[in-house]
């Protein structure tokens, strides 16, 4: 019970004061109430057959219930370089950082550090699904997904292949045939722990076109296809790498097209960056209905590029964010809210063209409805929509002392509330200053995943 916003469409968030969100004990949301007095608990209850004896969880104070972030693409085996990326792009960046890091999960009691750390990292930013990139090693890509299952958090969880020389010949598939058997056993053990994907689920996934020969991307595809998995890869990051491409695949039209040809451009591929696509690729991709993450703190840091988002949107593409760890230096979907406004205020200063800018409401769309359509998780998650699932956290903002004396002050988090601000003022403080403190509950399912100390709720409130 309490206020609660969510995006409606790309262009529109609801902001309701007075809600009350009827969650089952399978976690589904059941009714959604709006104009609901504190009082009128009580009535709600009553209209609702079989909810007298609901627990309520009331947000009491400043804040509002938001829907769960989606992150549509990062990588939790790069963790411990977040932050790292020195006057590095792209190429030089995966030699120098990336494959020797990614190299020492082959060490379980190393993956198992990290990926404890990543998933209660990513969760206390209210993430709530992720689309994961592992690494080579089955064991440790299984252990993500025992993690993930284990504290509750929606997981595409991915073993990469790579069997191309672009990877050092220490941390490299040694052939083909190791690519499909090692990212098979990690499908059948992942379908194993959660038979019906309730919260994790396998996702192929060929690294890049670079990292793969064109037998592994064929071999790859078939197993996606047999399997019936979702399928991830990275795709038009950056100039040198399209030239690599180019070089590696000389028969091919363009980048999107070497994935064409090997029949991996499918409705359940998700393809991250897309910066520097034409005209004509980007068509392809929205003919064969596949998805975009777009991961713009990492554009940035890297060096890759500003993606063309609004274009890419007013083509009809479905796009969500992604914080692609450790190319980004943020593991926040919030922080990359800003950033994708940024990129595209950026583009709108090149172009003198304002209709480039997205919108606080429009990344926030990004952020849940547009990244639950990348994961294919449209029906299930994203907003707060009767049969949806109550994948949601709590926004607690901090409020200012009315007698306003400075000793008076509650700092609770980095956004105070003075009074004065309109509903919609109170969401924009917390797009644009707000972070992890502000997030003081997460749920997925209905079951608690995080709180902070600041959470008074139930603490088993499934
Ligand atoms: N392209 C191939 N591998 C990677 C990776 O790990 N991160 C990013 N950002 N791009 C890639
Ligand atoms: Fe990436």
């Amino acid at each position: 019970v309490g206020p609660f916003v969510h995006s409606t469409s790309l262009t529109d968030l609801e902001i309701e004061e007075k809600g009350a969100i009827g969650v089952d004990e399978n976690g589904v949301i059941a009714f959604v109430e709006r104009n609901v007095s504190q009082a009128g608990i009580e009535d709600v209850k009553s209209r609702n057959p079989g909810w007298q004896d609901a627990q309520v969880i009331k947000l009491e104070g400043n804040g509002f219930f938001f829907p769960g972030f989606i992150d549509t693409h990062t990588h939790a085996s790069q963790h411990p370089n977040t932050g790292l990326f020195g006057k590095t792009t792209l190429l030089d960046w995966l030699q120098t950082y990336t494959f020797p890091m990614e190299s020492s999960l082959s060490s379980v009691p190393t993956a198992q550090r990290i990926y404890q750390s990543f998933v209660s990292r990513t969760l206390s930013h209210g993430t709530t699904t992720c689309a994961y990139y592992a690494t080579i090693h089955v064991p440790a890509t299984n252990l993500l997904a025992d993690i993930c299952l284990k504290r509750g958090q929606r997981a595409l969880v991915g073993r990469v292949c790579m069997n191309s020389d672009l990877s050092p010949e220490y941390y490299r598939d040694e052939s083909v045939e190791t690519s499909v058997r090692n990212s098979q056993a990690s499908i059948d053990y992942i379908r194993s722990i959660d038979p019906k994907g309730e919260i994790v689920k396998p996702i192929v996934t060929p690294r890049f076109a670079p990292s793969c020969t064109s037998d592994c991307l064929s071999a790859i595809s078939k197993l996606a296809q047999e399997t019936n998995s979702h399928i991830q890869t990275h795709i038009s990051e950056n100039k040198g790498e399209i030239a690599l491409v180019q070089e590696l695949f000389p028969k091919s039209k363009s980048y999107t097209d070497v994935y064409d040809t090997h029949d991996l451009l499918t409705p359940k591929t998700i393809l991250a960056h897309a910066v520097h696509l034409s005209p004509e690729e980007r068509q392809t991709i929205l003919a064969r209905k596949s998805k975009i993450s777009h991961c713009p703190a990492s554009n940035t840091a890297i060096t890759s590029g500003c993606a063309p988002i609004r274009t890419m949107l007013n083509e009809g593409l479905t796009i969500g964010l992604g914080t692609d760890i450790s190319g980004g230096f943020h593991p926040s979907i919030l922080e990359n809210v800003r950033q994708a406004v940024w990129v595209s205020r950026h583009l709108a200063l090149q172009t003198g063209d304002d209709a480039t800018k997205l919108s606080t409401e429009e990344a926030l769309y990004l952020a849940t409805r547009g990244g639950a359509a990348v994961v294919g998780l449209e029906e299930q998650v994203g907003g707060f929509d009767v049969e949806k699932e109550w994948d949601a956290q709590m926004i607690h903002l901090g409020s200012v002392d009315e007698e306003g004396s400075s000793d008076a002050v509650v700092h609770e988090g980095p956004v105070d509330v003075f009074g004065w601000e309109s509903w919609p003022d109170k969401v924009e403080k917390w797009v644009y200053s707000g972070d992890d403190r502000n997030t003081i509950a997460v749920w997925v399912r209905g079951r608690l995943v995080h709180k902070t100390a600041l959470y008074s709720g139930p603490k088993d409130a499934t």
